[in-house]
């Protein structure tokens, strides 16, 4: 190698040190992200977590990445910063009408047979829990087929409770405001009944009417609590597309607290990859990751 090239090389290599996190920053924030949050952070997700702390690094006035870890742990910073940290270390990708399926059982199958028992009458509620709404496509998605629903079957109530660990989702899914292209999978009368134009045409965004989005409240809390301020006596929980971060161990706990919180016959919705089976539940599989409580 000629001598500027070696230069160059070194340059770069001293350039990442400094730019990225040190082997002990990255080993500290993944223990914490994990213990706090559930998600695993495996060195493949270096590069990922560098990325998304470099916004928190420019709003906190932090020199660089090193120095934000050192505020964290060295300084005592963390308390204030967790949910910051968690905010950005999440992945929230979700969709209306996601595993499309889902909706399909809930409608033909789960909610005839919960009304049934229940020997529905205007006054019973449904009561349903997103668990990790993200965005709040998956909650408004549940409110526009129930409240079609109870259209049909003699006027229930629906009552929908939607939780997030991270306050930047639950913010936006509290506005109901979403970019035209994500309504793409809701169905036409349900757009049109459920969605409202941006007056300004060029923003090109809807919103959920008034009507739907008083069956859903928001609120934060986090599945590794120890235990969750939620009735015990809920008909549907959608836990979808999360258990997929967490190790074996938290999977269990998650699962075990949310049959707790399912009445006997209630439906528990996973994510088409993950699965309530091999936990020693009382959780019969359903088909389609579904499991009804026993
Ligand atoms: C990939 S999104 C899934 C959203 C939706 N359930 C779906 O399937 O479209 C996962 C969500 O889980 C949330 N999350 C991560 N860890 C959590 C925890 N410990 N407690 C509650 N929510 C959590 C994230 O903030 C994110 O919004």
């Amino acid at each position: 190698m000629l001598a500027d090239q070696a230069e160059g090389a070194s340059w770069t290599a001293a350039v990442a040190a400094v730019d990225g996190l040190s082997a002990r920053d990255f080993r500290r924030l993944a223990a914490f992200i994990q213990d706090y949050s559930g998600i695993k952070m495996p060195e493949s997700k270096r590069t990922m977590v560098e990325g998304r702390l470099r916004k928190r690094v420019a709003a906190t006035g932090a020199a660089d990445l090193a120095d934000y870890c050192a505020r964290l742990f060295d300084d005592g910073g963390l308390a204030d910063e967790a949910v910051h940290l968690i905010d950005v270390v999440t992945t929230n990708k979700t969709e209306f009408f996601r595993e499309q399926e889902h909706f399909r059982i809930l409608e033909t199958v789960a909610l005839p047979r919960l009304l049934a028992e229940r020997r529905a009458s205007p006054y019973t509620t449904l009561k349903v829990w997103s668990t990790a709404s993200s965005i709040g496509a998956e909650p408004y998605t549940l409110a526009m087929v129930l409240a079609d629903a109870s259209q049909r079957h003699g006027g229930f109530r629906i009552d929908i409770i939607a939780t997030d660990i991270s306050t930047r989702v639950l913010e936006t899914a509290a506005a109901a405001i979403y970019p035209e292209e994500m309504i793409a999978p809701v169905p036409l009368e349900m757009r049109q009944r459920y969605l409202l134009r941006s007056r300004d045409r060029a923003q090109r965004l809807v919103r959920v009417v008034p009507e739907l989005r008083r069956l859903v409240r928001f609120g934060r809390l986090n599945l590794m609590d120890a235990t969750y301020p939620v009735d015990r006596d809920l008909d549907v929980i959608f836990c979808r597309n999360i258990l997929i971060y967490f190790d074996k161990p938290t999977q269990q706990a998650v699962l075990a607290h949310l049959c707790d919180h399912l009445r006997p016959g209630g439906y528990l919705f996973l994510g088409h990859s993950e699965s309530a089976a091999g936990f020693g539940l009382p959780m019969k599989p359903m088909g389609a990751s579904v499991f009804r409580r026993e």
